[in-house]
């Protein structure tokens, strides 16, 4: 089931998540319907407060990044109450994108190898390095379990130049081509 996707503006993207529980009801369908609204909006990542649910869960399908790096078809994961224990090298420039700020796209200064500790869709414990484009998806999906987007990373200055847009996603007045929540308006837009 494709799941409507929070805009920028709604308090639940600003809010920290809280862990899952093992016995969370319906852990295999949220994250089967996670996977189908991602994959829907031609997104490599979501997490759950972006569908309105404050839990430390987020999806990832790195593929579309395949002629970036070849490692990353079929690059698919599922992290449950990740925590990451380690960030390393000097940080580096990419555009970034997020299902939550339709039309809006920024460089992001970010470290380029990340360990992360988690639980994946099968309830087992991992702990993994990544690097590259995959370590960058998921410090942004990371952030959005802590409660932190990604133009909390661009300057306050770049913050104003994009300050309309940004008042336009609140108000609804971007077009979307997936289903979303504007905050203005509370309502699903089915464009
Ligand atoms: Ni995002």
């Amino acid at each position: 089931m494709i799941l409507p996707i929070l805009t920028y503006g709604n308090p639940i993207l600003r809010q920290k998540a809280t862990d899952v529980d093992k016995d969370y009801p319906g852990l295999k369908e949220l994250i089967e319907n996670m996977f189908e609204t991602m994959y829907n909006a031609q997104g490599a990542g979501l997490a759950a407060p972006q569908v309105g649910l404050s839990l430390k869960i987020f999806v990832v399908d790195a593929t579309p990044f395949r002629k970036d790096e070849k490692k990353l078809e079929g690059f698919k994961k599922v992290f449950i109450n990740p925590v990451i224990v380690e960030k390393q090298g000097k940080e580096w420039l990419f555009n970034e994108g997020c299902l939550s700020f339709p039309e809006i796209r920024e460089n992001i200064w970010r470290k380029p190898v990340i360990t992360i500790k988690y639980y994946d869709e099968n309830l087992i414990s991992r702990e993994e390095t990544h690097d590259g484009i995959a370590a960058r998806i998921i410090q942004h999906e990371y952030d959005h379990t802590e409660g932190i987007v990604f133009i909390d990373h661009i300057t306050p200055f770049k913050r104003r130049i994009i300050r309309g847009k940004l008042n336009s996603i609140k108000k609804g007045q971007v077009r979307v081509d997936y289903k979303t929540i504007f905050p203005a308006n509370k309502q699903k837009s089915f464009n």
